[in-house]
């Protein structure tokens, strides 16, 4: 399992399950860990027996068009024995895999978006004589106890992170370029998840007015806190609006960072936030404000890239159409291969959860796929991605363009319901 040791869900229960297989506690959402996240996947699998079609430890190589037989020609290294969930990245190197070719009549990509790590290079690196790691690499704060430790992006990552790291480490500080995602904390004050509040109600408010309106309840429950006892909690909340309110972002317009972990460490425990961009020396970041941070170790939680090597060989259109999912056809179908080749899990909504976001994407491939709705002419597909590229980048400004899949929740699963038929009413952009 690739993630941190104390990995828990930033989407709770409710929005995080698929329709049809529920935890059974669907009226006390909750926050998985990553072990029960798995469990609930393992019974989604058992329950629909899917588990005899999945080839266990099987790496794929490459995916190649076979132009005689018009098939996909899938090779991959395997046939090792399953010996539990432990995972292998040196296939190559381990004699007990074999090249075995498969071929199918169409593709479904759905490898994450989290696999290759986006690093970057800050000035002065080559002189810093500390530890600099991406987020992927990390598994507990253990090692940085005593530390003093810079960590570089606020989105979740950075945010868990620098949490726990914030609880041993000596000094802390989070870094961030100009804006943090737009927080969210896990739980309102009354205890209830706050991703309740990810519905039809919220996003029936005219986009246009969408930061107004966000600016306005942010207001109102900074002032509402006020009143209140101060307790830990309601420091961490009132910092939370505060820091929204400073930067002027709403759940319309950012990416969320919907965990309140670095506003704790903030408050609770003292860590730094730095806004401005730095240069490493032996020892340090000397921030553009003239501020610096002594520090020793360095972790990256700066996010991650598409990447998809398997394509590259025969199909490299392929791989450039996965890197930017917003040219595929409601960034799913590749325009070059219709109804052959899908990504699936590459729209992000920048609030809301991308497990139901792909079971709305698989149902509408698989009516593709059975010959029950028919694509539209690739002219046509590329003018409907461009208009909803338009869209998004319209929403979501700069970070659409670094988070390459950001998308409303809302309106994306309708606009895929509208495709299958199954609206209840048609998609409003405004
Ligand atoms: N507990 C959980 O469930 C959990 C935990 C972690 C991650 N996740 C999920 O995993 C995915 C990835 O999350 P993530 O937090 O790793 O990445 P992310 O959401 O993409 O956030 C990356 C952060 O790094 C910053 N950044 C990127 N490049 C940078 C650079 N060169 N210099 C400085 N800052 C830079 C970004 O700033 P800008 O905004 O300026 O670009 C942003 O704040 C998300 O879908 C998230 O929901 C979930």
């Amino acid at each position: 399992m690739k993630s941190y040791r104390n990995t828990i869900l930033t989407t709770s229960s409710l929005l995080t399950a698929w329709s049809d297989h529920s935890d059974g506690k669907e009226n006390i959402p909750t926050f998985w860990t990553a072990e029960e996240y798995i469990k609930y996947l393992i019974s989604f699998s058992e329950k629909h027996n899917l588990q005899p079609h999945i080839s266990f430890r099987h790496s794929v190589r490459s995916v190649r068009k076979c132009l005689d037989t018009n098939k996909w020609l899938v090779t991959v290294l395997g046939g090792r024995p399953c010996q539990g969930l432990e995972r292998c990245d040196s296939y190559e190197e381990d004699p007990a895999y074999k090249p075995i070719i498969f071929t199918f009549d169409a593709i479904a990509v759905c490898t994450g978006t989290n696999t290759f790590s986006a690093m970057p290079h800050f000035e002065g690196e080559e002189s810093f004589k500390g530890k600099i790691i991406h987020a992927e690499h990390y598994r507990s704060p253990d090692e940085f106890s005593g530390k003093h430790v810079l960590i570089v992006g606020a989105g979740e990552s950075g945010s868990d992170i620098t949490n726990e790291i914030s609880k041993v480490a000596a000094t802390s500080a989070i870094c961030i370029r100009g804006l943090h995602g737009h927080i969210l904390p896990r739980t309102q004050g009354n205890g209830t998840v706050s991703d309740l509040n990810t519905n039809r109600c919220r996003y029936s408010n005219p986009y246009l007015l969408g930061d107004w309106i966000g600016y306005v309840n942010q207001l109102s429950k900074n002032v509402l806190l006020k009143l209140q006892p101060q307790s830990d909690q309601s420091k961490v909340l009132l910092k939370v609006g505060e820091l929204n309110l400073k930067q002027k972002t709403s759940a319309f317009t950012k990416f969320g960072c919907k965990n309140e972990g670095f506003v704790s460490a903030m408050v609770l425990r003292g860590t730094e936030l730095h806004r401005d961009k730095f240069k490493l020396t032996e020892d340090r970041a000397k921030f553009d404000d003239g501020s610096e941070f002594i520090c020793d170790a360095i972790i990256c939680c700066t996010g991650y890239r598409n990447c998809f090597p398997f394509f590259d060989e025969f199909h490299p259109e392929l791989s450039h159409a996965g890197m930017n999912p917003r040219e595929n056809y409601k960034q799913i179908f590749a325009v070059d291969c219709p109804g052959e080749v899908g990504f699936f899990g590459f729209a992000r909504p920048a609030f809301g959860s991308i497990p139901p976001t792909t079971e709305m994407q698989a149902r509408l491939w698989a009516m593709v796929v059975d010959d029950q709705i028919e694509l539209p002419s690739k002219r046509v597909m590329i003018k409907i991605a461009e208009e909803d590229q338009n869209n998004w980048q319209r929403r979501f400004g700069l970070d659409a363009h670094r988070v390459k899949g950001l998308v409303d929740y809302q309106i994306y699963c309708d606009m895929l319901a509208e495709e299958m038929g199954v609206s209840m009413s048609p998609t409003v952009l405004y």
